[in-house]
């Protein structure tokens, strides 16, 4: 390769070093859990997994994934359509459709994927997308390979949304694209507001559920459950990669003529790889969980609940909510990296998010409750958390 491009390279890393960007990767020497070994031996109290209801490394979900892996074997080596379609893939495709609440889904490899495949296979250029401003990249990333319009409107502000729809009037039809929770803040979008707006203007609605399904909503459905919206959202996406066990995976779930076309068109779907037969048995074993017991949820909410507000006693600026994810906000790169640091060696794991992640100026360590952790675990963080922050005088 030439000296002239690595060397380019070098200089484009060199920045993110210097800037205080540079993701670094920590080696976890157990499976994922509550509390985690790293590479140097030492043990830390897991503040930064999506791991919502614990299930991650659940002993009946592992036995689950044990028998399918007898039953299915390994891998399909195949896309859906040639002959990577088994039996376990149209029931956990059943499955999901019930849970949630539509006519059918269809699975993807991961909800990018789902995400990428999606606006690109259903609009075209006399159509519109109107998406929030704080969607996830793989929104951002599908709206932009598709032809259709692109409208946006600011976070969750729904006088700036009836703008775009009105502005957008002309288009043929119209999807407004909104993430269920903000996933780097931990709001709830608002989607009573989003579903009048989108029938008092002729539109359509998508949410990608990725930090919801499973534990938002009184039964876990999702955000449409606990904005009391089942049946006025159009098209949901999600991913198997967060609470339903963590693994990965990705679905949409609609009418069932539009997910009939996703099989025949969408790309992701049609170009790589059917997901593996153990990923769809066991996510079918985590959603039979949740059918039969709370309890997961219920944890979880206590944990988000004490956390939240001993975080705040603490006088740490967090953003206000209901979710498991609990940003502590410090606007600065580097003290965020620190502070991740800091409270690693005091047995806590978070990690630091800043630019590109988030916009910059909005650095912040972005904690995440889960029914795994105990009490103690949360009195445990918040000392560390406490003893770190007046060190840094943060607090
Ligand atoms: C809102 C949202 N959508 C989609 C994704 C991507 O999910 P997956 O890991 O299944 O690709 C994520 C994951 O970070 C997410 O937070």
């Amino acid at each position: 390769m030439s000296i002239d491009f690595i060397s380019h390279i070098t200089s484009e890393l060199n920045g993110i070093h210097s800037e205080g960007l540079f993701k670094a990767e920590r080696i976890i020497t157990t499976p994922q859990s509550r509390i985690v070994e790293l590479e140097d031996g030492s043990t830390v109290i897991n503040l930064c997994a999506n791991n919502y209801l614990g299930l991650s490394n659940n002993p009946s979900l592992i036995t689950a994934g044990k028998n399918a892996l007898e039953k299915y074997g390994y891998g399909m080596s195949s896309v859906r359509f040639i002959c990577g379609t088994q039996e376990v893939h149209k029931n956990l495709e059943y499955s999901l459709s019930k849970f949630l609440g539509f006519e059918d889904t269809i699975l993807y490899s991961s909800c990018y994927d789902a995400n990428t495949g999606l606006f690109e296979t259903l609009l075209g250029p006399e159509d519109a997308i109107i998406s929030d401003s704080l969607n996830h990249a793989s929104i951002i990333d599908g709206v932009r390979l598709s032809k259709a319009q692109r409208f946006r409107y600011k976070n969750s502000d729904m006088q700036d949304l009836e703008d775009q729809l009105r502005a957008s009037s002309k288009c043929r039809f119209r999807l407004i694209a909104t993430d269920g929770v903000f996933s780097m803040d931990g709001y709830i979008a608002n989607l009573k507001g989003i579903c009048d707006l989108a029938e008092k203007y002729n539109a359509m609605v998508m949410v990608d559920d990725s930090h919801a399904v499973g534990f938002i909503g009184e039964t876990g459905r999702g955000t449409h459950e606990y904005c009391n919206v089942i049946g006025r959202v159009d098209i949901m996406s999600g991913t198997l990669g967060k609470a339903l066990g963590g693994a990965s995976g990705g679905y949409i779930s609609a009418n069932g003529k539009v997910v009939e076309l996703l099989r025949q068109r969408s790309r992701p779907y049609l170009f790589s790889n059917t997901l593996a037969p153990v990923i769809a048995a066991t996510t079918i074993a985590a959603l039979d969980m949740l059918e039969s017991s709370n309890d997961r949820i219920q944890k979880l909410r206590q944990n988000t609940v004490y956390f939240r507000d001993n975080i705040q006693k603490a006088g740490f600026d967090t953003l206000s909510g209901a979710h498991p994810i609990v940003p502590i906000m410090l606007r600065d790169p580097k003290l965020s990296q620190k502070m991740a640091e800091m409270l690693s060696s005091k047995g806590v794991y978070v990690a630091p998010f800043s630019f590109p992640v988030v916009p910059r100026g909005t650095d912040r360590i972005r904690t995440q409750m889960s029914a795994a952790l105990e009490i103690e675990d949360l009195d445990f963080a918040i000392k560390a958390f406490t003893e770190v922050g007046e060190y840094l005088k943060i607090i």
